[in-house]
């Protein structure tokens, strides 16, 4: 494997499947297995995963709702998703613990660096929920900051697209993929890989973003492996 530490990053939205809204029971399994073969295959795997199929802070603010108030709720949406992930994964028998940012320790242990490695080092999937647990910061961020925080070889940004474009393939049906980029091509050629807070931290940490198609069976397993699917972003 090219990887023995990786942050995967997986979007809210991808959770719906086919539904309109809310948590598709076999998209969680679906992952599940792809988590799975990756722990099996060695791989230490950490997880964030976005809210956005449940609730979305920004748009919230648009109609209204207060922008910090509305950045908490979908922190807590991002904890739903992170638990039905952890429930699909115990059923397949994998190891996992959920972090969260914000306490809430019925649910979910306290947010802390050394506990979280020490589970990665046990084998166990480490699900970050809650965010970074503070408004103003996407679930990219806290990608990119729990990913320096645990030091991890990589970030996985799995999609639905499968890599980064020079303009949406889903709209321009010219749009060029890239296999490589520099994080300054990907600066100067304003191609959004994540939001710019995102972004700049795991350029100045040099932390690898690979984007690639996470619904595409055994895809997780090739990346691990290190074939060229997607888009590699790196110093
Ligand atoms: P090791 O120390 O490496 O053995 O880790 P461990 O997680 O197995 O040990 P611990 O005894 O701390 O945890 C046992 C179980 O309790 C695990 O499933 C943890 O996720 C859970 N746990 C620990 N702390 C908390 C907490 O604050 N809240 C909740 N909800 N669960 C917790």
């Amino acid at each position: 494997m090219q990887y023995k530490r990786i942050l995967l990053k997986l979007s809210g939205e991808s959770l719906m499947g086919n539904k309109q809204f809310g948590i598709d029971a076999d998209m969680v399994m679906q992952y599940a297995e792809e988590i799975k073969k990756a722990v099996e295959a060695g791989v230490q795997v950490a997880v964030v995963i976005g809210g956005g199929n449940i609730f979305r802070g920004i748009q919230a603010t648009a109609n209204g709702i207060d922008r910090v108030q509305g950045d908490y709720m979908g922190m807590l949406a991002t904890v739903i998703n992170s638990m039905a992930l952890q429930s699909g994964l115990e059923k397949l028998g994998v190891y996992t613990r959920l972090l969260s940012a914000i306490e809430m320790k019925e649910i979910a242990e306290p947010f802390i660096k050394r506990r979280a490695v020490r589970h990665l080092e046990k084998g166990r999937v480490v699900i970050f929920g809650a965010g970074t647990g503070n408004p103003y910061f996407t679930t990219d961020t806290a990608a990119a900051l729990r990913a320096t925080e645990i030091e991890a070889d990589v970030i996985l940004k799995g999609t639905r697209v499968d890599g980064i474009y020079d303009a949406d393939p889903e709209k321009n049906p010219e749009a060029k993929k890239f296999a490589k980029l520099t994080f300054d091509e990907a600066l100067s050629k304003k191609l959004n890989v994540m939001d710019l807070t995102a972004f700049t931290l795991c350029r100045e940490n040099k932390l690898p973003i690979i984007v690639f198609d996470m619904n595409k069976n055994g895809n997780l397993a090739k990346v691990l492996a290190g074939d060229a699917i997607g888009t590699i972003v790196n110093a």
